[in-house]
């Protein structure tokens, strides 16, 4: 069995848990995802998909994990539902394939810490030139997997909490500051009304489920992540403000990273679908113009702390196959923590090869009904993360109403909050678990694949 070491605090849990979901999700992908995608419509729908949706998802989660002090695979069989199991493994393979492309990304962000250290702001207009150059991003990304072996090999409650609870508000000072001077350039309003004023025009299928495996990727759950986690909170904490807190600082941080963006893109005249090279593109011609020094503190910073984010969520991706590995197999953690680091590293390759580099990798695959090919990374991330993690929600969701049944739930999720079944959250998170998750969801989840693989769309 693993040897569980508990979190310090309660703010121990919600530090670590917040920064598993706090990382590239809000600072890199959400603004690239909102510009690719019409702007405030798909801020609108995110913003509904976390808070109606995700949120009954994750107090499941967190509930089953601190129920069951196990890893996604053990916490069904635990619950002695020895077939659900396999919803546990749906989840650790969600999370591998996600770490495999993340970390690639943590290589460009930790790359381009030492870009800005060097002074080196024209990295920003080189971004296609620098994610071909395989040998030195993949050794970024090597050192990344390797600091999350690292700290994940010597147990959870140690380096990150303490880390985490000084760097993030830091991060959110810099994102702040960030705003504000966005604000004072020229075509910023442009960029505020395109992230603030939806356009409905603009929504399609496709904005749906891009915001839904958004909401889902960004607060970390749908894969057991959160069970893991779950499994550290203290018999008498309340469940249901620390899912609040975490929410509301995954969503806050995502917002306000969105709020600096566009300002930045339209003051530069640039466009606003660049993919996931947005920020890359972007923000250092916007340290450059801070003056020399300040820009290369600034910048240096920013994109230290963006590391050290995305580490804190790498931590929690590894730390769901390492537990499976430790509890089910009895591998010694050690042990556990080395081979998965390495072997996700491996698979990660092919994501690092297909932006550019390789063409196999980079059209790699061209789906049913389009005519433009999708690279390797891209396909791991529609999978994983557009699919897999919002099918992960509705089946946790459908069993914890229909198989573990709703009183096991609100019994869990009573303790350390007496008053739970008869609160306001409680009724919704009711009548969420039981009709909104399972079913939307897993409607979702079929037109998702329908749509995006076969091109075929029968509500259109
Ligand atoms: N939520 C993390 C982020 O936004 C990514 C993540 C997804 C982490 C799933 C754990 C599980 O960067």
């Amino acid at each position: 069995m693993a040897i569980r070491s508990g979190f310090s605090s309660k703010f121990g849990f919600v530090a670590a848990a917040a920064g598993s979901a706090v990382g590239l999700g809000n600072i890199w992908k959400f603004p690239f995802e909102v510009g690719e995608n019409g702007g405030a419509a798909f801020v609108l729908l995110y913003l509904g998909f976390c808070f109606l949706l995700c949120f009954p998802v994750m107090v499941t989660e967190i509930a089953i994990g601190r129920k069951t002090q196990l890893n996604p695979v053990g916490a069904y069989k635990a619950l002695g539902y020895k077939n659900w199991s396999i919803l546990g493994l749906l989840g650790i393979v969600s999370g591998v394939l996600i770490l495999s492309f993340y970390n690639v990304v943590a290589g460009w962000a930790f790359g381009y810490f030492i870009e800005m250290v060097s002074g080196n702001f024209g990295i920003g207009a080189q971004f296609g030139v620098f994610i071909q150059d395989v040998f030195k991003v993949g050794a970024y990304g090597f050192v990344f997997m390797a600091a999350t072996a690292f700290i994940v090999s010597k147990g959870v409650s140690g380096g990150i909490e303490r880390a985490a609870k000084i760097l993030m508000p830091t991060l959110i000072i810099i994102i702040i500051a960030l705003v504000l001077y966005s604000f004072t350039l020229p075509n910023a309003m442009k960029g505020v009304e395109f992230y603030l004023f939806p356009d409905f025009s603009k929504l399609s299928f496709p904005v749906v489920y891009s915001a839904l495996g958004q909401a889902f990727f960004s607060l970390s759950l749908g894969m057991g992540a959160l069970i893991t986690y779950g499994s550290y909170v203290g018999k008498d904490d309340n469940i249901i403000s620390s899912a609040v807190l975490i929410t509301i600082a995954d969503v806050g941080i995502a917002f306000i990273a969105g709020l600096m963006m566009f300002p930045l893109v339209f003051s530069q005249g640039l466009e606003t679908d660049g993919g996931p090279g947005l920020i890359f593109v972007t923000l250092p011609g916007v340290f450059e113009t801070l003056g020399p020094t300040l820009g290369i503190v600034i910048g240096s910073l920013f994109f230290l702390l963006l590391s050290f984010a995305a580490l804190t969520s790498t931590v929690s991706l590894l730390e769901v196959p390492v537990a499976y590995m430790v509890d089910e197999h009895e591998v010694r953690r050690n042990h556990a923590v080395w081979l998965v680091a390495g072997f996700i590293f491996l698979i990660g390759i092919p994501s690092l090869l297909s932006n550019g580099y390789s063409e196999f990798f980079t059209s790699f695959i061209t789906y049913f009904g389009t005519e433009e090919a999708t690279n390797f990374m891209t396909l791991v991330e529609h999978l994983a993360n557009d699919s897999f993690l919002p099918l992960g929600g509705c089946l946790i969701a459908f069993f914890a109403a229909y198989v573990w049944k709703k009183h096991n739930l609100v019994d869990e999720v009573s303790k350390g909050n007496p008053n739970f079944s008869n609160s306001l959250i409680g009724k919704y998170i009711d009548f969420a678990i039981s009709y909104l998750c399972p079913f939307i969801l897993g409607a979702l989840f079929i037109l998702t694949v329908l749509d995006r693989f076969f091109g075929i769309n029968p509500i259109a």
